[in-house]
């Protein structure tokens, strides 16, 4: 493999990305008040927790006292639905997106014009690290709509000075042709809705290694190394990971440097991290696990206090930025399956898959409660058709692999290729059969 060596050249970085780290945390501190004081003067909801918790934004005179203030939840911005976590008047909300929760009423948030120009140009930094440049043209397949990931890498795009062609997800046999036809250089979308083109590229013919893409900028969903390799190999291009929740803004509040692919710069100049422990709430510190924090820093319109992602990872000091690492992130608390005891995490199971030549990494996890005790069903497609008893040595490969590495007894199911269903944005890979959860 010869990927391009798209390194930033000098004068290519913003120098707030380079900023020494003393510098950084005295810009942090100032804007954190800031954010403190307008949450508490527009917020209701800010104002009550903040007193409850017996804080007011003068108690916070250095980074560390922000530990004192109470943590924001997915139900805090629920209950307040839809527009009362706002901290300006509606009519200078520019823009609304929405998540879509799988249950209940969704997530709204809002942006101020300056707060889409913060977020455009966290975008064209996140494409800039992954390697693109202004000239290059940008293949967004990213949803576009209430979901951030469209309209979010869309602007950031434009704003770096590239050729957007905003083509949003789905007709997967058209995606393919504009491919061959615009010749872009980077592509957003999904992993997983990558490897669907990459198939789709295959069946029409088209070698994707002989494409024009150099980049592919995937996020929106956990990933593994395993996959960036397998990508990085069927399309001879870099593979790079970027992070982001609509609460605190959309994709690119963190993003990998092509440079070093070592887990995600932190746009910390606009979102500050802590990691707590999820149990106690507890801040751990950088090089512990546990769950991500945020705190915006400049948002006006939707500012969020300690907003908990649910997102599980660590934080590591930064290589080819000087602000700190998140590592690639290994599951969501939500996501975690527990089987006999054992946590288990769609990830680690994708490893396991993806070390099996013979199997596709297209997999769902199927939980089932036959007998009032959690089964876990592996479900993966092979590459190519097999015999019945060649799928049956393959599934008792992942069953033997799994039993190993995670500790758990899995089902496991080998199928002919393409029989389970392709993600045109997320994929869904847990699909909960269990009865008292229908
Ligand atoms: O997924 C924003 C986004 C769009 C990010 C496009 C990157 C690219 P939400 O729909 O609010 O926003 O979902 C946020 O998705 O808390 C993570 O659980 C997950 N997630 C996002 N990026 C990654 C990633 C967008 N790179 C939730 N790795 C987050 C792992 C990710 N999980």
């Amino acid at each position: 493999m010869s990927l391009p060596d798209l390194s930033p050249r000098p004068g290519d970085l913003d120098p707030v990305e380079t900023m020494p780290r003393e510098q950084l945390a005295a810009l942090q501190l100032e804007r954190l008040q800031w954010t403190l004081h307008h949450v508490h003067a527009n917020v209701p909801h800010y104002r009550a927790a903040f007193d409850e918790a017996g804080v007011h934004p003068d108690d916070c005179r250095e980074l560390a006292d922000l530990a004192r203030f109470p943590l924001t939840t997915k139900q805090d911005l629920r209950r307040h639905y839809p527009f009362g976590m706002l901290a300006v008047p509606q009519e200078r909300v520019a823009r609304i997106h929405a998540s879509s929760g799988t249950t209940g009423k969704p997530t709204v948030v809002g942006y101020t014009r300056e707060d889409l120009d913060v977020w455009s140009e966290v975008v064209a930094r996140s494409i800039r690290a992954a390697g693109g440049r202004a000239g290059m043209k940008v293949h967004v397949a990213y949803g576009y709509g209430l979901f951030t990931g469209g309209l979010g890498a869309h602007y950031g795009a434009e704003r770096l000075g590239c050729t957007v062609i905003p083509m949003s997800g789905g007709q997967t046999e058209r995606q393919v042709s504009l491919i061959v036809d615009f010749e872009p250089e980077v592509i957003m979308v999904t992993p997983t809705y990558m490897l669907a083109l990459i198939d789709e590229m295959e069946r029409q013919g088209v070698d994707p290694r002989r494409t024009s893409l150099k980049v592919g900028i995937f996020g929106a969903e956990p990933w593994t190394d395993d996959m960036r390799r397998e990508i990085e190999e069927r399309v001879d291009m870099h593979a790079v990971d970027i992070y982001g929740l609509s609460e605190v803004m959309g994709p690119g509040v963190a993003m990998e440097c092509v440079e070093t692919k070592d887990g995600l710069h932190v746009w910390e100049d606009h979102f500050y991290p802590e990691v707590i422990d999820p149990v106690t709430g507890e801040v751990l510190p950088d090089g512990a696990e546990g769950e991500l924090v945020f705190t915006t820093l400049t948002k006006q319109a939707l500012p969020v206090v300690r907003y908990r992602t649910r997102d599980l990872t660590r934080l590591l000091p930064g290589t080819a930025r000087t602000m700190r690492r998140m590592e690639k992130v290994t599951g969501r608390s939500d996501d975690m399956m527990i089987i006999r005891g054992v946590n288990v995490f769609p990830t680690q199971l994708e490893e396991i898959v993806l070390a099996v030549p013979d199997l596709s990494p297209h997999f769902q996890c199927v939980l089932t409660r036959p007998d009032r005790l959690d089964e876990l069903t592996v479900r993966v497609e092979a590459r190519h058709r097999l015999d019945d008893a060649r799928a049956r040595e393959l599934a008792e490969q992942v069953r033997a692999r799994a039993k190993d590495l995670v500790g758990t007894t899995v089902g496991v199911e080998v199928l002919p290729p393409e029989s389970i269903e392709r993600s045109m944005g997320k994929m869904r890979r847990i699909v909960d059969r269990r009865p008292d959860l229908r």
